[in-house]
């Protein structure tokens, strides 16, 4: 379990409570740069969030905003692509023994630039409709269910390495992975 503070909210609207999640990845990616940091901590910490976040939306936030005629396919497949990728790239960082290495910042340098891609990808393509073409109410619940399952999955601890190198596989499997060009935008 991960001693740094990722929060635990129990409602809200999901477009912001998306957001926060977005700032907590953003400010943890910083730290992870800070060679004065606990960056084994962090790691961890940004581990649980990334895997409870994406979970969170792929079970809940994606399908009903498609439900809804907000997103299309094509946006939440590449949703889904793009945090397989992500894992990919946390993975690299988790399976590091130190974090004073190149190898370190360089895992960490790919994981900020596949997590920084995905939240303006995910901001634009995804939150903007959300506001603009779904109700307050179904904000709401949907906010409910977002955070109810990311919690579950934090109390879960959904971070670990084990459980990480497990849904990289299980994505790398479904053809999420393709490391062939022609899937990426
Ligand atoms: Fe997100
Ligand atoms: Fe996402």
């Amino acid at each position: 379990m991960t001693t740094i503070d990722l929060g635990r909210p129990t409602q809200g609207d999901v477009v912001d409570l998306i957001l926060d999640d977005h700032r907590r990845f953003e400010a943890m990616l910083r730290d992870l740069r800070d060679s004065s940091a606990d960056r084994d901590a962090v790691r961890q910490a940004f581990s649980a969030l990334h895997v409870a976040h994406a979970l969170a939306e792929e079970k809940y936030v994606y399908p009903k905003l498609r439900r809804k005629g907000a997103v299309g396919e094509h946006e939440a497949e590449h949703g889904e692509e793009e945090h397989a990728e992500g894992h990919q790239a946390l993975l690299a960082v988790l399976e590091l023994k130190g974090t004073d290495t190149q190898a370190f910042d360089d895992a960490v340098e790919d994981l900020a630039t596949a997590v920084n891609h995905h939240l303006t990808e995910e901001e634009l393509t995804i939150l903007n409709p959300a506001r603009e073409e779904v109700g307050e109410q179904v904000r709401a619940e949907l906010g409910k269910e977002f955070v109810g399952e990311r919690n579950r999955q934090l109390d879960d601890d959904c971070g670990t390495l084990t459980n990480v190198r497990r849904i990289v596989a299980e994505a790398r499997r479904e053809g999420l992975l393709d490391d062939d060009e022609e899937t990426e935008e």
